[in-house]
């Protein structure tokens, strides 16, 4: 029992496993977690919520096998990363529990059965608990107050930034959220403290959309022909309520992460404040880089590769602060697996992976971090001697180019001296620098060895593709390359390359082949043997000329060989289904 709230410390696995029995004691199937990287979904980096995997059943673009599921679903979020380690809850992975309703049941069921399971299930006390609803859902409140009970004055109405959930484009709604009072101890102790204080005495530990709506590109909001449930519970706040936690980070499932960091450091005794933050840091991102990487995320320096990278970065680096001086990251993963193998598998079958992945970044970066701290310490202090508050934007940027220093690093180090930097100016010497790249690759030409003379022609060339629509099209030639230099015309029997204004040809690409065909026109024909592209914007097709002489201005009919694109687009969607049996045979990472 736990004193505050007086109720009995489940454990992590304890809460996952009951909340589970008890949605699918109301009817809903239960379902494994879905991957961190989100199927099919152009608009999300990263599966961040329960309800993503199942995007296409509220919005009606796929049917789903049952209209009522429940899970508990990995997440990661880095929309706050700045705040882990500084508040008792922020994370950047999580595990999310859910229950959902595709076109079933709505509002009422949805209140009705998480209040059942907070007070009778989980036992907290009525009176602890506070609740949010939109603005003006007045259909919330009455079931909230009339239905279950709940006073007026412990019901909340809050703004959209409080009480509209959406995932930019997609499924959307308003929502009530329920919060647990931890009481006075956990507050700020601001006169005004009460629900929605960025505090820790007000702990939101359920969320309910009653989704209702689809946010498109333009974000507009246009209602969904049938409404649906996606409910969201933090498991680790849940289990910090419960345990009686003073935060995120101290509940059973982080307690072995956060005693292996303390022992890899050697630190006895309580971590004074600064190394608190870093202990919680590498806790936070330690789990989040076992959990990507075992759902086949790679480091790289963009989209979730670049995330992947970032954590690990931070971790090694606050690793580092709390004296860490050996490479860690690879015992963390390990810990971090065990805790979780019950529930998560696929941390096991890929620990070797893990091992690997974690291993090699982890020895990249210290190598460069030890130049770069100490480069960035000289800045640091020769600023501090000349009075000035601000890291220029070039000696940021230099820190990124030479050692892979990504901004927020140096914002975080600079921080930390209470200096600022110049973002605007590195983000002017990055613009620079790729203006210095784009002219080499210019004067080099855009695949390497074009004549200048080449790579002038093309500068002024714009072509249009046409070949989604159709395969055949009336065009103008508007450039010929023999040989590599630009020329007026070529004849009969001679190769060269020819640009039209519009092409339906197909440029080869990622591993497609381009198309084939004919360019034809009054008294010549040439047989395209491929399509390439020369630059972004220039399609050229590779030419025999098999009859008279082609010029640059004449007019031509540019005819794709049919069956060869219809060959082609086969191939390329046999290659889908065989990547798609390949990820369902041996993982989500191939
Ligand atoms: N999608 C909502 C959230 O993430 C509820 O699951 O809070």
């Amino acid at each position: 029992m736990q004193e505050g709230l007086g109720v009995r410390a489940f454990t992590t696995r304890e809460l996952r496993d009951m909340f589970r029995d008890f949605f699918v004691s109301k009817d809903h199937v239960p379902l494994p977690s879905a991957s961190l990287v989100p199927r099919n979904d152009p608009t999300l980096l990263l599966t961040g919520a329960g309800m993503v995997p199942f995007k296409p059943y509220y919005i009606g673009t796929a049917k789903p096998e049952y209209l009522r599921a429940t899970t508990c679903q990995k997440c990661i979020r880095t929309l706050d990363i700045e705040n882990v380690g500084m508040t008792s809850r922020h994370l950047t992975c999580f595990e999310m529990l859910g229950n959902f309703s595709f076109g079933d049941y709505f509002k009422k069921d949805a209140i009705i059965w998480a209040w059942e399971f907070v007070t009778t299930h989980l036992g907290l006390p009525e009176d602890k608990l506070w609740i949010t609803i939109y603005l003006d859902d007045d259909e919330a409140f009455d079931i909230w107050n009339r239905i279950i009970g709940v006073p007026s004055e412990r019901i909340v109405r809050l703004g959209k930034p409080d009480n509209f959930w959406e995932i930019g484009v997609g499924p959307c709604g308003p929502c009530s959220e329920i919060h647990v009072d931890r009481g006075e101890s956990f507050g700020c102790g601001q006169p005004d403290c009460r629900v929605g204080c960025d505090c820790d005495r007000f702990m939101e530990i359920w969320n309910l959309v009653f989704i209702q709506f689809y946010c498109n590109e333009k974000g507009e909001y246009k209602l969904l022909e049938r409404k649906g449930i996606d409910t969201g519970m933090g498991l680790e706040r849940v289990a910090a309520v419960m345990q009686g936690a003073s935060t995120v980070f101290d509940t059973d499932a982080f307690r072995p992460v956060t005693q292996a960091i303390l022992d890899a450091a050697g630190l006895r005794g309580d971590p004074n404040p600064k190394q608190m933050t870093s202990l919680r840091i590498v806790a936070d991102h330690a789990r989040a880089v076992t959990f990507l990487i075992a759902d086949g995320v790679l480091p790289a320096n963009e989209g979730r590769g670049y995330v992947l990278r970032r954590l690990i970065r931070r971790a090694v680096r606050h690793g580092k602060l709390l004296g860490i001086q050996k490479p860690f990251m690879v015992d963390m993963a390990d810990v971090v697996s065990s805790v979780f193998s019950h529930t998560y598998p696929e941390l096991v079958m890929r620990k070797d992976h893990i091992h690997k992945v974690i291993g090699s970044e982890e020895q990249r970066f210290l190598e460069r971090l030890d130049q770069g701290t100490t480069m960035l310490q000289d800045i640091v202090m020769e600023l501090e001697n000349k009075g000035s508050l601000t890291v220029p934007g070039s000696w940021a940027f230099k820190l990124y180019d030479t050692y892979g220093f990504p901004l927020e690093l140096t914002r975080e180090i600079a921080g930390e001296s209470g200096m600022t930097v110049d973002e605007e100016g590195f983000l002017e010497a990055m613009e620079e620098q790729r203006e210095r790249a784009r002219a080499s690759r210019h004067a080099l030409g855009y695949m390497g060895g074009l004549s200048t003379a080449k790579a002038e022609a093309l500068s002024g060339l714009d072509v249009e593709f046409i070949g989604y629509d159709t395969l055949t099209g009336e065009s103008k030639i508007t450039a010929i390359f023999a040989e590599g230099e630009p020329v007026g015309h070529i004849s009969s029997g001679q190769d060269g390359e020819v640009v039209l204004d519009r092409t339906p040809f197909y440029a080869e690409a990622g591993g497609q082949v381009g198309d084939s065909g004919d360019i034809v026109g009054e008294g010549f024909r040439a047989r395209v043997n491929n399509t390439v592209r020369l630059s972004d914007s220039v399609i050229a097709h590779n030419v025999t000329v098999v009859e008279g002489d082609l010029s640059v201005g004449d007019v031509a009919n540019a005819r794709v060989d049919e069956g060869m694109r219809s060959s082609t687009a086969r191939n390329h969607t046999a290659t889908h289904l065989l990547q798609a049996a390949l990820r369902a045979v041996l993982g989500d990472h191939v």
